[in-house]
C-alpha cells in the first residue's frame, strides 16, 4: 500500500510518499522564508506560500519516490491543529487530488503525527510515554496502542518550542530561534546563569512564560557588550533550563506509569541538548528512547503519511474521511 502524505499546518509545505512494505520513498519539505523579516509567521503569508508550491511539492515527492499517482493507494493530509487558512490548502488540495484520481482520503492530526514520525525509521514497541515537543505543543502522553493516546501533561502556556522562539528573538536572533539557539548553546557554558525551571518539583504539567520574563529581567540587567560576549553561555543556560524541566517530566512519566519505552517528537526534539540528556536518561534507566532522525522532528509529510497509513488501516484513531474533513484550529479534547 503506498500512501502520499501532505502538510501544511503553520509554515512548511510538506509531501512524502510512503510504503507499508518498503518504508519511505520520499521527503520534500519546502519551507517558507517569507516570514523572517517579520520575526514570526504571519497567517495569510503563509497560506499564499502553500498555494504557490503545494503542486510542485507534492509532484517533486512523487518524482523522488519514483512513481505515478496511478501507483497511490491513499492520500493522508493534516486536518488540525494548525493555522485555519494553512489548513485549507492542504485540504483543499488533497480533496481535490483525491477526488480526480479516485482516492480514498484520510485526515490526520497533527500532533498525533509527530508521535508516529519515529515509525519511519523505528518500530517502538507500545506501550510507550510520548512527549511531543513543538512549536505550539508540549504534551506528555500514554500510548497503549495506536491512537489509543491518554494525556499524562500538557503546557499551561507556552510550549516549549515557543520558549526557543521568544527567548531567542530577545538575544536577537532570526525566527524560528529554535535551531541558532541549539548551535550557539553548543559553544556555551549551560551552568553560566540559572534561568528558572518552573514547577519542576512536582506534577507532569508545564510552564515556560516565566523563563522569557526571567531573560527579559536578566538582559535589561546587562550590558550590552557583556550580552553580545557571553550570547552563547546565555543561549546554553536557556536551553538548560528548557532541557532540564522536559528531562525531568519525562522521568516521572516513566516512573508513574510504569512504562519503559519512550518516544519523544515535534520540532524541539531536534535539539541536540535535550536528545543528548534524553538518551542519557535511558541508558541509565534502561529504557528504549526512539526519537526520529531531525529531519522527522520538525514538521514533515512523512509522519503524516505513515500515520494516516496506519490509522486507515487499523481503523483507529478520530478518523475523518472524504471531501467531509473538516479543519480545526485547536487540538480537540
Ligand atoms: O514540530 P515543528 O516543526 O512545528 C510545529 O508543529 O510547531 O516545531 C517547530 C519548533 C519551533 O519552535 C522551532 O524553533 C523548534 O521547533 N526547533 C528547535 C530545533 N529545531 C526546531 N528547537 C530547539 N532546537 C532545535 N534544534
Ligand atoms: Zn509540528
Amino acid at each position: 500500500m503506498i500512501t502520499l502524505g501532505i502538510e501544511s499546518s503553520c509554515d512548511d509545505t510538506a509531501a512524502a510518499v510512503w510504503c507499508s512494505e518498503r518504508g519511505l520513498l520520499s521527503s520534500v519539505v519546502s519551507s517558507q522564508d517569507v516570514h523572517v523579516s517579520w520575526g514570526g509567521v504571519v497567517p495569510e503569508l503563509a497560506s499564499r506560500a502553500h498555494h504557490q508550491t503545494i503542486t510542485d511539492t507534492v509532484e517533486h515527492a512523487l518524482e523522488r519516490a519514483r512513481i505515478t499517482v496511478k501507483d497511490l493507494d491513499r492520500v493522508a493530509v493534516t486536518e488540525g491543529p494548525g493555522l485555519m487558512g494553512s489548513l485549507l490548502v492542504g485540504l483543499s488540495f488533497a480533496k481535490g487530488f483525491s477526488l480526480s484520481h479516485n482516492l480514498p482520503i484520510v485526515g490526520v492530526n497533527h500532533i498525533d503525527a509527530h508521535l508516529y514520525a519515529a515509525f519511519i525509521e523505528h518500530g517502538p514497541e507500545f506501550p510507550f510515554v510520548g512527549l511531543i515537543v513543538s512549536g505550539g505543543h508540549t504534551r506528555l502522553v500514554r500510548v497503549d496502542a495506536p491512537f489509543v493516546h491518554t494525556l499524562l501533561g500538557e503546557t499551561r502556556d507556552d510550549a516549549a518550542g515557543e520558549a526557543f522562539d521568544k527567548t531567542g528573538k530577545m538575544l536577537g536572533l532570526p525566527y524560528p530561534a529554535g535551531p541558532e539557539m541549539d548551535r550557539l548553546a553548543r559553544e556555551g557554558d549551560p551552568e553560566f546563569h540559572a534561568f528558572p525551571r518552573s514547577m519542576i518539583r512536582e506534577g507532569l504539567e508545564f510552564s515556560f512564560s516565566g523563563l522569557k520574563t526571567s531573560l527579559l529581567y536578566y538582559l535589561e540587567e546587562q550590558k550590552e557588550e557583556y550580552v553580545t560576549k557571553h550570547r552563547a553561555d546565555i543561549c546554553a543556560s536557556v536551553s538548560a533550563a528548557i532541557t532540564d524541566v522536559l528531562s525531568v517530566k519525562l522521568e516521572r512519566a516513566m516512573e508513574q506509569t510504569g512504562i519503559r519505552s519512550v518516544v519523544m517528537a515535534g520540532g524541539v526534539s531536534a535539539n541536540s541538548m535535550l536528545r543528548k540528556r534524553c538518551r542519557a536518561m535511558a541508558d541509565r534507566l534502561q529504557t528504549a528512547l526512539w526519537i526520529p532522525s531531525p529531519e522527522y522532528c520538525t514538521d514533515n509529510g512523512a509522519m503524516i503519511a505513515v500515520a494516516g497509513a496506519m490509522m486507515d488501516s487499523l481503523e483507529r484513531g478520530r478518523v475523518q474521511r472524504g471531501v467531509g474533513i473538516r479543519p480545526y484550529a485547536r487540538m480537540p479534547r
